[in-house]
């Protein structure tokens, strides 16, 4: 039995978001929380948005007081702003970050308490507002998961937090939004993107439903990414990606992440590093560890972006796969491990015990076709290092 769970409605394409105010009036909103990465807030779009509601008699406010990776404090003050404003609504926009703080700042106006009290699985009692999502970047698929990531600032955790009640109501994925993009983040968050297909297809909780479309979001991004990091103006590379991210999202959020990013919560918190570049400098290391539990999938995975022939073995197909996964970083300059951690190679052991418990207790690993013990997934950062 397989459950698949998506956004109501999806649009894409150049200038869907403009269909924001249509998509707001059609799910009765009267007053709306605009939630916005405060780099974007300042930019012309976002003023067009806002002058379109007042059109729609929409009333808004934004919402810009959270960081990059964000935390519980963040999510309540949102949930402050949400009820003092009167909403009944939220657009999000931005990144992951955005996003993610948008769905839990909705969980937290519908449901009082810590924010804590969300982690894990199922843990949403009354379902929040509706939430219309609109990513700028092709790469964390936030706008069709189920999935949020906030810091708990006690515990010092990045705390995943699922459930179908965090799925936005509506996407809005409008390209157009991604070309401001710098190189390194439309390599890091691209390859977070691909990690999703890749752990999305040798996940043990994979599905008829979830493959074709983990598929579709490699051969994409294997078709798309280099060309959109070389030329940021390359309309169709974009296009690409941001479907690639979608379907990435969609694919991951029914059928889990496994390994990779069981590590890369931890070691992103304890190095601060963002979200998709931690999963970049861990993607080689860890599909090279991983085949040997679902070989025939990793081959596939080869074979379907011709890294390896019909006639191969997979074993061979699982060597190119991972030889690729190697040159699409090193052509994307992601750096190793220990040029985006400081270097210190003592302080970075110190702290493996912690990240690798961390790693395992978020369930993600026990997705993985070879579940890790503590001491393998420390093994692992020191291979990645
Ligand atoms: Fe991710």
């Amino acid at each position: 039995m397989a459950q698949f769970d998506s956004p109501k409605a999806i649009v894409t394409g150049g200038g869907c978001r403009a269909q924001a105010p249509d998509v707001l009036s059609s799910l009765h909103a009267t007053r709306a929380l605009i939630v916005v990465d405060p780099y974007f807030a300042s930019m012309g779009f976002v003023a067009e948005l806002r002058a379109a509601l007042d059109r729609h008699r929409i009333v808004n406010d934004l919402f810009t007081d959270f960081q990059p990776d964000p935390t519980d404090q963040n999510v309540l003050l949102g949930a402050d702003r949400f009820k003092r404003l009167g909403a009944d609504s939220i657009v999000a926009i931005g990144g992951g970050s955005a996003l993610d703080v948008a769905k839990m700042i909705g969980a937290s106006a519908a449901n009082p308490g810590p924010v804590s009290q969300f982690q894990g699985y199922h843990r949403i009692s009354n379902p929040g507002p509706p939430l219309v999502a609109v990513p700028t970047t092709a790469g964390t698929g936030s706008e069709a998961t189920k999935v949020a990531v906030v810091t708990d600032t006690t515990r010092n955790v990045k705390m995943m937090i699922l459930d179908a009640k965090l799925m936005p109501t509506v996407a809005l994925v409008d390209y157009e939004l991604t070309l401001s993009m710098p190189k390194p983040l439309t390599a890091h968050v691209g390859v977070d993107a691909l990690t999703h297909g890749i752990e999305a297809y040798v996940s043990r909780k994979a599905n008829a439903l979830t493959d074709p479309i983990a598929i579709s979001c490699i051969t994409k991004i294997h078709a798309n990414l280099r060309a959109a990091w070389e030329d940021p103006g390359n309309l169709k590379a974009r296009e690409a990606m941001s479907l690639a991210a979608l379907q990435g999202g969609l694919a991951f959020t029914n059928a889990s992440v496994c390994l990779v990013h069981g590590m890369s919560r931890p070691l992103g918190l304890a190095f601060r590093l963002p979200h998709g570049l931690s999963n970049s400098v861990l993607l080689p290391t860890v599909t090279r560890f991983s085949w040997n539990g679902a070989m025939a999938r990793y081959a596939e995975i080869a074979r379907s972006i011709q890294m390896a022939s019909d006639k191969s073995s997979d074993d061979a197909a699982c060597q190119a796969l991972t030889d690729w996964l190697d040159d699409l970083n090193a052509d994307l300059r992601v750096p190793r491990l220990r040029d985006c951690c400081g270097g210190d190679a003592d302080a970075f052991r110190a702290i493996l015990p912690k990240m690798a418990a961390d790693a395992l207790e978020s369930g993600s690993p026990q997705n993985n076709p070879i579940i890790p013990s503590a001491s393998e997934i420390i093994e692992l950062f020191e291979r990645a290092w």
